[in-house]
């Protein structure tokens, strides 16, 4: 049996008589930049977000350094931030000019702990950054009691969590700003790059309105410096379609997470990831660890694991292998091995299995009985 690591086209499929019309009328009306189709998808996105701006964006990396440029970042400030996530959300620090801190992240959320925060802060501390990674929220009352005690902006990326909820509420206007990622494979993925930006600050919004396009709000009359990160008609057409399909897709998401911890409980060898009592988590990447005590050779046997599944028709994925303190662009940042604990143990232990909404129940015994046959050899 074979089992892609996700499956875009039977999502596709599914949706196409829906998707094929709404490209054809944004092609129809040439509106291929920002539009109509952009402005009522980031009104939807908004909403089902609950709160009350949002801005299309080109990428998800483009929105991470547009939610810090508009907050005033700049060279020499401090951006406290998890090890353990993917590049993009150091480049919205880095493209401001400013300096990333990393944090180890907590061992059962996977998610910046907030109990390390304290000791990275500095007299340059500007902001902290919450990744709700996986899709799992980050844990963020106390975050934003550290906020509020140092004075520090708090913002979100959500690029990995769309509609998941902290506390019962959505991701995207618990913090000063939010960015999200529609890279085609995410949650809800564009047909190419896109990404968003959400806020509660009308000051907030209104400067990444002018940043997105050129540092204008009058054509050609630049007020501030700019970039463009506008979003295309056709992502906005494509986002606003697969919106409406959004929580149908993440309950489906999160029922096959349930049937893998259960196919899991008789695995001792497997540690499932966890939902934490705070979260709804929506299950962007279904992540477990490799039980094993033996630093030595933990990462020799998820790698052999990978290796196996690879080799009975199974995609897997490593998120991330090398965690960001130990990326080789960040040496002159002097982190050293042993800095990040358990970040680096999730590194080298950790294993995404195949998750869509589309997942058959044949293809996740398969997945099940594969992995017990491996730790039984
Ligand atoms: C946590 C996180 N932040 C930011 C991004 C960047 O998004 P994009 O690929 O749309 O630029 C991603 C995308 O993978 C991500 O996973």
């Amino acid at each position: 049996m074979q089992v892609p690591f996700l499956d875009l086209k039977i999502q596709y499929n599914s949706i196409k008589k829906e998707i094929d019309p709404a490209i054809q009328n944004v092609i129809d009306n040439s509106a291929f930049i920002l539009g109509k189709s952009v402005s009522d998808f980031e009104e939807k996105f908004a909403k089902e977000h609950q709160v009350k701006y949002c801005l299309g964006t080109s990428s998800g990396t483009d929105a991470n350094h547009m939610v810090l440029w508009s907050l005033g970042i700049k060279t020499g400030d401090e951006v406290i931030m998890p090890a353990n996530t993917f590049i993009a959300t150091a480049w919205g620090a880095t493209l401001c000019g400013a300096k990333p801190v990393f944090v180890d992240c907590h061992p059962e959320s996977y998610n910046i702990d907030p109990a390390k925060i304290e000791a990275a802060i500095t007299k340059r501390t500007i902001a902290i950054v919450a990744v709700h990674l996986y899709g799992q929220p980050a844990d963020m009352d106390p975050l934003r009691e550290i906020a509020k005690k140092y004075d520090l902006f708090l913002v979100e990326d959500a690029a990995q969590a769309h509609i998941a909820e902290y506390k019962r509420k959505r991701v995207g206007g618990l913090s000063d700003a939010c960015s999200f990622s529609f890279y085609p494979g995410k949650n809800l993925g564009a047909f190419g790059e896109g990404g968003a930006v959400t806020t509660n600050s009308v000051d907030t919004y209104d400067y990444m309105k002018k940043i997105r396009e050129h540092g204008q709000s009058q054509k050609y009359y630049h007020s501030t410096m700019g970039h463009n990160y506008r979003m295309e008609g056709i992502q906005g057409a494509v986002l606003g379609i697969k919106l409406g399909h959004l929580s149908k897709w993440t309950e489906s998401r999160r029922s096959n997470a349930q049937k893998y911890n259960k196919l899991f409980k008789e695995i001792d060898s497997v540690i499932p990831p966890r939902e934490m009592p705070y979260a709804k988590h929506v299950y962007h990447l279904y992540v477990i660890r490799v039980n094993s005590s033996d630093k030595n050779n933990r990462k020799e046997t998820r790698d052999h694991l990978q290796k196996f599944l690879n080799e009975q028709g199974i995609s897997t994925g490593l998120h991330y292998p090398v965690p960001l303190h130990l990326q080789e662009c960040f040496k002159d940042l002097c982190y050293k091995y042993g800095d990040f604990p358990v970040t680096e143990n999730l590194a080298d232990t950790g294993l995404s299995l195949p998750m869509f909404p589309e997942l058959s129940d044949e293809q996740l015994n398969y997945i099940s009985e594969k992995i017990k046959e491996f730790f039984k050899r």
